[in-house]
């Protein structure tokens, strides 16, 4: 789980949030157990910008990843950042039920981690469409 929290707190100081000045980090670990990191990326005209979970899907994806294992999430301080609804459904499409959501302070300290389940119940997902 280090390894995981270390890379969400490195994204997230690549975070560009001139706007909100709420950065956040995000990492996803695949099926192979690499970690890909994320940072939100806001915008001039706002609702252009995006969360750092899409961020961190993008990069596993790209490196040829196919299943979320894992996720590391912190935004500002000691405060619970928990992924956004969208991001919620974004990790949906790539991850089970069981996988852990891993809550940090920015300094990487554990707050909390629910399962994926917990944070989003009786989720639409893939399989619903066969
Ligand atoms: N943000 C994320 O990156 N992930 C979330 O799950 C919650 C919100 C970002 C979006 C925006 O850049 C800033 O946090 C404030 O909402």
């Amino acid at each position: 789980m280090r390894d995981l929290i270390d890379a969400a707190k490195a994204a997230r100081l690549k975070a560009h949030a001139p706007y909100s000045n709420f950065l956040v980090g995000a990492a996803m670990r695949d099926e192979q157990g690499r970690v890909h990191g994320g940072c939100n990326i806001e915008n001039a005209a706002y609702p252009q910008g995006w969360c750092a979970e899409p961020s961190a899907i993008s990069a596993l994806i790209m490196a040829g990843g196919t299943r979320i294992t894992e996720v590391a999430v912190m935004g500002n301080g000691d405060a619970l950042c928990t992924p956004c609804g969208g991001c919620r459904q974004k990790i949906r499409e790539f991850a089970k039920g069981d996988v852990k959501i891993h809550c940090c302070t920015e300094e990487g300290e554990l707050i909390r981690s629910f399962t994926f389940d917990e944070l989003l119940p009786a989720s639409f997902g893939p399989e619903n469409l066969a």
